[in-house]
């Protein structure tokens, strides 16, 4: 299921506004690849590039190319839906929606793929919870509300809701930021579990998570306020933590700027 991305000379504009200029790499498949860098430089933006939901926005446009393996994402055939689906995308605010139960939030996803009936959905949603390390604590309360839950539990919702229809990416935006040490390590935990099934991309602002769940990173900058966001260096994480080829790139990882 787990499947590689290729993207190629990728600008993203908001109106007039470039957001972020010319960036191609490779993100491959069953790993983790983390974007880091300053705030403003495009992470979120070009995340949204790659599940297409980044000209949701009114205004906004992408130039350049996305495969998934091999496909290009932004062909004239291709339904933007049908690429969320294969897609998926974690939110830094936990999202689940706040009337439904726990199990319902599971569900709603696959409500949209057409006709499923109640075991298949019954077991799909304890699959679901199981793989977002979640179904132990939920288990005997699954028809009370989702907002009922836990920052952390929440967070994992949200997981297990997003990998309910099988996509084969998922994409996290900060999933740690709103959440404590405790299940931030429980996130962490569930990352390193779900890359033996999805090509997982996650932006961070936490250097020490970065390092700990990431095969490879990327980091992104500006060249100054007002300018594009570039990548300016990928490689395997050890590496980039290590020994990073860019100067700009060992003062964010030390924390001299950012
Ligand atoms: N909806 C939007 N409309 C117009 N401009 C936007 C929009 N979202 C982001 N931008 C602009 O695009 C640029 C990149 O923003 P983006 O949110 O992608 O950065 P980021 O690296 O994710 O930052 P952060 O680390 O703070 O989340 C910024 O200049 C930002 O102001
Ligand atoms: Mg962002």
């Amino acid at each position: 299921m787990s499947k590689q991305i290729q993207v190629s000379g990728l600008d993203a504009y908001y109106g007039s506004h470039k957001a972020i200029e010319d960036v191609s790499m490779t993100i491959e498949p069953r790993s983790i690849t983390a974007f880091i860098g300053p705030s403003g430089c495009g992470k979120s933006t070009f995340l949204r590039t790659l599940n297409r939901m980044h000209e949701v926005i009114p205004g906004a446009r992408v130039d350049g190319k996305v495969l998934l393996d091999g496909e290009d994402l932004y062909a004239g055939t291709v339904e933007p839906v049908s690429v969320r689906r294969m897609i998926g995308m974690v939110f830094q605010r936990p999202n689940p929606f706040p009337t439904m139960s726990i199990y319902e939030n599971v569900a709603a996803g696959l409500r949209l793929n057409g006709r499923v009936s109640k075991a298949q959905t019954d077991a799909i949603v304890e699959e679901s919870l199981k793989g977002a390390n979640l179904w132990n604590e939920v288990k005997d309360r699954l028809n009370k509300p989702g907002a009922g839950l836990s920052g952390g539990q929440q967070q994992r919702l949200c997981i297990a809701r997003a990998i309910a229809v099988k996509p084969q990416v998922l994409l996290m935006d900060e999933p740690c930021s709103a959440l404590d040490p405790i299940s931030t390590l429980a996130i962490e935990d569930l990352m390193a579990k779900l890359k033996d099934e999805f090509t997982i991309v996650i932006v961070t602002h936490n250097m020490q998570q970065a390092a700990r769940v990431s095969d490879r990173t990327a980091f992104f900058n500006l060249a100054e306020q007002g300018k594009p966001g570039k990548v300016i260096e990928m490689d395997e994480t050890s590496r980039m933590f290590t020994n990073p080829s860019e100067k700009a790139t060992e003062d964010y990882i030390t924390g001299r700027f950012g």
